[in-house]
C-alpha cells in the first residue's frame, strides 16, 4: 500500500471511518488485553482501544498519517509498518483493523494474514471490517462508465471479497473463524460536494496518468450519474458494504 494522504483532509471530513469502527470493538472479549490497530491511520480508534482499557499501540504504512497520530495521541506508541511484511517485537492479544484491507490486492491477503497470524499470540482475536463484496458498486460502476465514455478503462482499485471467499483465506491461514459478516451500510458524506470530495479523497489510482481537467470532467459525469441515485434530501451517502469478521488463532 503506498498510499500518499492529505492526513489533515481525511481526519476533518471523512471522521465516519472511524466513528464507524468504533462498534467493532465490541467483538473484542476480554479485559486488559494487549492490542495492535492495524491500519491504524490517524490513531483515532487506537486512542479508543487505550480508553477501554486495552494496552493500545498502532501501525500504519503512511508515514504522512502517523505523522497526525503521534501528534493526537503522544502517549501512545505508533509505528510504520506495512500490513503485508508485518513484523512487531512482540506478539498480542488482539490485532483489530478498520477499514484497511480492501486497499491489499487480492493476491497479497494470504501473506498478510500470515504475518497476523505470527503476531497474536496462541488464543489471540483477529477482529477486522473492510469493504466487502458489492462496496461502492453504484460509484465504481459509474466511475467505469464515465471512464469508457472518455475512451479509458476503468480499472477497479480495490478488493471487496464475499464472506466466503475471505473465510476460507481465514481458515487456510489457520484462523478459526467465529464471526463473518456481509453488512449494508449507507454512508452519510459530508457537505454539499461530498461524492465529489470522497472520490477525490479515495479513488486515486485509477486516475493516474489522465490530464486534471479529463480527471476533472470524469468525476463531474460521476457525480451527476449518481445524483438521482446517492442524494438525498441534500445529503450525499455513499453506498458502502461491510465485511465484518472475528477470527481466532487457536491455543498451542
Ligand atoms: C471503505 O472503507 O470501504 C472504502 C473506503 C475508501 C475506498 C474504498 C473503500
Amino acid at each position: 500500500m503506498n498510499i500518499h494522504w492529505d492526513a489533515e483532509k481525511y481526519t476533518h471530513d471523512f471522521a465516519f471511518v472511524h466513528q464507524y469502527g468504533s462498534s467493532l470493538l465490541d467483538l473484542i472479549e476480554g479485559e486488559k488485553l494487549s492490542a495492535l490497530d492495524l491500519g491504524c491511520g490517524n490513531g483515532a480508534l487506537t486512542k479508543e482501544l487505550s480508553q477501554r482499557g486495552y494496552d493500545a499501540e498502532g501501525a500504519d504504512a503512511s508515514g504522512e498519517l502517523l505523522q497526525v497520530a503521534r501528534a493526537r495521541y503522544p502517549e501512545l506508541r505508533f509505528t510504520q509498518a506495512d500490513a503485508v511484511n508485518l513484523r512487531m517485537d512482540r506478539q498480542y492479544d488482539v490485532v483489530f483493523s478498520n477499514a484497511v484491507f480492501h486497499w491489499i490486492d487480492r493476491e497479497k491477503q494470504a501473506d498478510m494474514i500470515a504475518r497476523v497470524y505470527d503476531t497474536l499470540k496462541p488464543q489471540g482475536q483477529f477482529v477486522f471490517e473492510f469493504g466487502g463484496y458489492g462496496n461502492n458498486a453504484l460509484i465504481h460502476g459509474a466511475l467505469g462508465r464515465a471512464f469508457a465514455r472518455r475512451e479509458l478503462t476503468y480499472q477497479m482499485p480495490f478488493y471487496f471479497p464475499t464472506v466466503g471467499e475471505y473465510a476460507t483465506f481465514l481458515e487456510r491461514g489457520g484462523f478459526l473463524v467465529k464471526t463473518a459478516l456481509l453488512v449494508d451500510r449507507p454512508t452519510r458524506l459530508k457537505g454539499e460536494d461530498g461524492l465529489y470530495e470522497w472520490i477525490r479523497m479515495f479513488v486515486k489510482a485509477p486516475f493516474e496518468g489522465v490530464p486534471p481537467d479529463l480527471c476533472e470532467e470524469i468525476i463531474r459525469l460521476t457525480v451527476e450519474e449518481l445524483r438521482e441515485v446517492l442524494y438525498r434530501d441534500g445529503t450525499w451517502y455513499a453506498d458502502y458494504v461491510r465485511l465484518r469478521c472475528k477470527a481466532v488463532k487457536p491455543a498451542a
